[in-house]
């Protein structure tokens, strides 16, 4: 893929080449995962690989160090509770020292919002966002765009909506990146307090808001569920947490309410009993475990595509000098 970016942070880092080749590239690691013939020749240099999560993380972690290892990578987990960030250390400093040490590429997550964009004009390592903040989640946006296609979903025309807490959620902000590009409709649907101000919601002319969800379940093709994230929420903001799974939460019996069988996707972790009811989880309508299998072979896909750009600005360039250079 031409021109992949080295430090892959958001979802407008990307041409739509690039997300067509990871789609097709995630559908190849795929086919290769039932079947192992015709399988690339590992790579002759193993690339080393650390994830680095400065925030929790289950699905994430986990699948792009499973990621890691299917290519035949070395892994490294990073810890960073142990490192010398936690002596005041910078992230870029660290970042050169890993780079130093022939690490290749870092995952990171962090809950500072933009803070990887720093790296962007001179990347001290390759470097793919875990999700920052309330910013970008650019690779669960593109496993779940690979699901929407692998179980059938053609996304021109259709309508997706995204029910919860939109404005802190780094997942939904790369999603309204990501699915208009494919000709869905995105419609964010919540109390007011979670919905984003619509003065910046003016560069998504396919996106509307709507705090009526009876509305958007009738228009709708398929119901991605996010989480309240209250962790993100300063004090003032929980008038709607006990009212919510009454007036936002989807089960089934919602869904045959409205006589809707349609698919309900959600990133994880769930609060079962909030936003979703256990008996939706176990029904045919959820899709939550088909988007953690996937993300598996997008993760794939993405990191071959970031760790073969042939990016020369990268980390600290040894070119053997010695003492007699510095005069
Ligand atoms: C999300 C995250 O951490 O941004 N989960 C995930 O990565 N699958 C969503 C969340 O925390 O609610």
């Amino acid at each position: 893929m031409q021109n992949f970016p080295s430090v892959f942070e958001s979802i407008k880092d990307l041409e739509k080449g690039h997300i067509d080749g990871l789609l097709k590239l995630a559908g190849k690691f795929k086919g290769y995962s039932h079947d192992w013939q015709g399988l690339p020749i590992p790579f002759i240099k193993r690339p080393i690989i650390a994830t680095s999560f400065l925030e929790n993380s289950t699905r994430t972690k986990h699948s792009f160090a499973i990621a890691i290892k299917n290519l035949g990578a070395t892994y490294i987990d990073f810890n960073a509770d142990t490192s010398s960030l936690k002596k005041g250390e910078s992230l870029e400093e660290t970042l050169r020292t890993l780079h130093s040490q022939g690490v290749d590429m870092c995952i990171i997550r962090s809950n500072i919002s933009r803070e990887l964009a720093q790296f962007k004009e001179k990347p001290p390592i390759k470097i793919i966002n875990g999700g920052d903040g309330t910013h970008q989640h650019p690779t669960q946006a593109l496993l779940d765009l690979f699901t929407m296609t692998e179980i059938g979903l053609d996304l021109e025309g259709k309508t997706i909506s995204i029910i919860g807490d939109t404005i802190h959620s780094r997942v939904g902000h790369s999603l309204l990146d990501l699915l208009p590009q494919f000709g869905a409709k995105v419609i964010l649907c919540g109390p007011s307090e979670c919905l984003p101000p619509s003065q910046e919601m003016k560069e998504y002319p396919h996106v509307e808001m709507t705090t009526n969800i009876d509305e958007v379940i009738d228009r709708s093709d398929l119901l991605y569920l996010l989480r309240i994230q209250k962790e993100r929420h300063s004090g003032n903001q929980v008038n709607y947490y006990e009212s919510y799974p009454n007036d936002y939460g989807i089960s089934v019996e919602r869904l045959k309410r409205h006589n809707k069988h349609l698919p309900v996707f959600h990133p994880g972790p769930a609060n079962v009993g909030v936003e979703i009811t256990r008996d939706l989880i176990e029904s045919p309508y959820y899709f939550g475990y088909e988007q953690v299998h996937n993300s598996i072979f997008m993760r794939m896909a993405i990191i071959q595509a970031v760790l073969q750009n042939s990016d020369k600005r990268l980390g600290i360039q040894f070119a053997g000098r010695t003492i007699q250079d510095l005069a």
